[in-house]
């Protein structure tokens, strides 16, 4: 049987603010392109099939599954991933720093997506309750925490970006 070429492809995206580019056949998965063409190693790949949320970005701001998503559509995109966050090397963003004072993370495997639909949902949501933290987590499985420190961190800093938005 004759096998077919291997067609490459040029995609040229913004990652975490900043041009990049890369070559990937026309399947090639988001979370597979970011991971390995890019090395944004922070998304993580559970599921690859859209459940564990492991994989989520942003895409123009909006979170996404990496693992559902044909790099090819993501041309000319401004992608986020968990590596884009903190605002330099020695200093965490809020939303992380929350995260380490509540010990909202175990293993971490999840936490990447979590952040990344976190960042999404609070530029939605400047004031959620509890319970519409809880359904914008039931997108994501973690295997260890339990959930419950996840959810006291993001209604922190969810209450520290108000104040910081009111004192502005
Ligand atoms: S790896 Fe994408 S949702 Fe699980
Ligand atoms: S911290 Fe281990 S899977 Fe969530």
């Amino acid at each position: 049987m004759k096998k077919l070429p291997h067609m490459r492809h040029t995609v040229t995206l913004r990652l975490n603010g900043l041009e990049r580019s890369g070559q990937c056949e026309p399947r090639t998965l988001l979370s597979d392109f970011l991971r390995y063409e890019l090395g944004a190693t922070g998304v993580h790949v559970g599921c690859e099939h859209g459940v564990c949320g492991a994989c989520t970005v942003t895409i123009d701001g909006v979170a996404q599954r990496a693992c559902l998503t044909l790099t090819v559509a993501a041309e000319g995109h401004d992608v986020n991933t968990v590596e884009g966050l903190a605002p330099d090397a020695q200093n965490l963003s809020a939303l992380q720093a929350a995260f380490r004072r509540h010990h909202a993370l175990q293993c971490g495997f999840c936490t990447p997506g979590i952040l990344m639909s976190c960042t999404d949902f609070l530029n939605r949501v400047s004031n959620p309750s509890e319970a519409e933290v809880r359904e914008m987590l039931s997108g994501h499985l973690c295997r260890c925490t339990g959930y419950s420190n996840i959810v006291a961190a993001i209604l922190e800093a969810a209450s520290q970006r108000r104040k910081a938005t009111s004192n502005a």
